[in-house]
């Protein structure tokens, strides 16, 4: 029986670059560790390191409970008075914010600093977009919806520098932009969305067409893995939802040549492998 596992499965490349730093700095540093907000939302993972002794702190209103220890500021990123309130603090940091993330930082910065109004499509509550918001000197605006894109009104005359959130819907971006360029504003528009959710989709669908059998991992309330069980089922009839390899049995692979197994954005590599291993090993 062959067993395939999504390139993408699990873990996207920023959240896999941030946890493993935790890891890493747990396995080298003396100090004590701090993450700011979680690493990731993933209970398990979260409880892992917290039994290595990372706390997680709530906001940086918590900084002084940090004293010699050090602190990960997560994919997610960060507004600029963050990193201004650590370095007045004289406090060490290990900067783990995606690149795609730093990348709309300095766009954001840059072009607030034109005199640009800055629009952010996204979430205003997320942490990422709390983050793109604290780079921006010009006062920002975040829109969600399209009453929202229809309401905007510009603070100055020069123009818009229009961003998005990494993981907010392309189809919903393209629509609330059109809706923002109907009002004849000066806009440059930055497609900004990472596209690591759409290449786990993609890659499931394609998984699914050649295998017999389709696992599909996350936890119950993952809304992606949700959508990947969707996608998966669509192309294999015979594909199953999953949180760990106690849930495999035997009937899942009766007369299966070939397996694929996908996981959503927020199952640790560990359950892949492990999933990966039983199923190699027991059927
Ligand atoms: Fe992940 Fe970075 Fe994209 S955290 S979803 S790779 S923006």
């Amino acid at each position: 029986m062959i067993v395939k596992v999504a390139e993408h499965a699990g873990f996207c490349f920023g959240v896999r670059r941030a946890v493993d730093k935790v890891y890493e700095l747990i396995e080298t540093q003396d100090k004590k560790i701090f993450t700011l907000g979680p690493i990731i939302h993933n209970e398990s993972v979260v409880e892992d390191l917290e039994a290595k002794g990372v706390q997680v702190l709530q906001g940086p209103e918590e900084f002084e409970k940090v004293g010699d220890g050090i602190v990960v500021i997560r994919s997610h990123g960060v507004g600029k008075s963050v990193y201004q309130k650590l370095e007045e603090q004289q406090i060490a940091y290990v900067d783990v914010t995606c690149p795609n993330v730093l990348k709309i930082h300095r766009i954001v910065e840059r072009e607030s600093k034109k005199g640009k109004n800055i629009v952010i499509i996204g979430n205003a509550r997320h942490p990422e977009v709390v983050g793109i918001c604290g780079w921006s000197l010009t006062t920002p605006a975040v829109i969600e919806t399209s009453e929202e894109a229809e309401a905007y009104c510009p603070e100055n005359d020069n123009g818009l520098c229009i961003v998005s959130q990494t993981t907010f819907n392309y189809n919903k971006f393209k629509e609330l932009v059109e809706i923002l360029e109907k009002k004849r504003y000066d806009n440059n528009v930055l497609n900004t969305i990472c596209n690591a959710t759409e290449d786990r989709q993609r890659e499931t669908k394609e998984l699914a067409r050649e295998a017999d059998t389709m696992l599909v991992i996350g936890g119950k309330h993952s809304s992606n893995t949700q959508k990947l069980y969707e996608i998966s089922k669509h192309e294999c009839g015979n594909t199953y939802y999953i949180q760990s390899p106690v849930d495999l049995d035997s009937e899942m692979f009766q007369s299966s040549s070939c397996v694929g197994i996908t996981a959503g954005a927020s199952t640790p590599n560990k359950i892949i492998e492990e999933v990966q291993k039983h199923v190699r090993i027991k059927f």
